[in-house]
């Protein structure tokens, strides 16, 4: 999107987060619209294949935020997502994230949101760490002051118990790994 390109190349940021809000045909997740006739777990898939879209054709970012918040919206009852029924999509996302040397977000509105955890969830944060992923960071998402940091002590832990034992920081988009853990 030559938009974004040219807002990125005419401004100095520290590190930039790509994420997936709206889906191809133009329809938000966070409207209802978007679910309206669709199965829950095809609806999801649908969300993870613009996903997956998106890091196989931009590179604006550094790391891509809130992998699996899609399971924040929809009028489902049971708001899980299946990750077997995920994996092979969620493993080339990962593994195209990895080649392209970018990361992922580990974003902790997820707990605000009452989804029970960050976004991407354990089992995703694992998987990326199996597939070879490094670039990780830890994010709050926030909306508030008080919002800063909330629940990172248990986003840290997860970390650690995945397999990491840095987190990265940017400074003018280069990663450095930071131990805080
Ligand atoms: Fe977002």
């Amino acid at each position: 999107m030559p938009q974004i390109n040219d807002l990125v190349k005419n401004n100095q940021y520290d590190f930039i987060i790509g994420s997936t809000h709206v889906v191809q045909d133009g329809l938000d997740l966070c409207v209802n619209d978007f679910f309206e006739g669709k199965e829950q777990q095809e609806a999801y898939r649908e969300y993870f294949e613009e996903v997956l879209y998106n890091v196989e054709h931009y590179d604006f970012f550094n790391v891509y935020g809130h992998i699996d918040f899609v399971n924040r919206y929809g009028n489902y009852q049971n708001k899980k997502i299946d990750y077997a029924l995920m994996k092979p999509i969620t493993d080339k996302i990962f593994k195209t994230l990895i080649e392209k040397e970018k990361g992922i977000e580990v974003n902790t509105s997820g707990f605000r949101y009452g989804v029970g955890g960050p976004h991407p969830a354990f089992e995703l944060i694992k998987r990326y760490h199996d597939l070879g992923g490094k670039i990780i960071t830890v994010g709050s998402d926030t909306h508030k002051p008080e919002q800063m940091t909330y629940k990172f002590d248990i986003a840290y832990k997860m970390l650690k118990e995945a397999g990491f034992e840095y987190i990265t920081v940017f400074d003018n988009k280069i990663p450095r790994f930071v131990k805080v853990f």
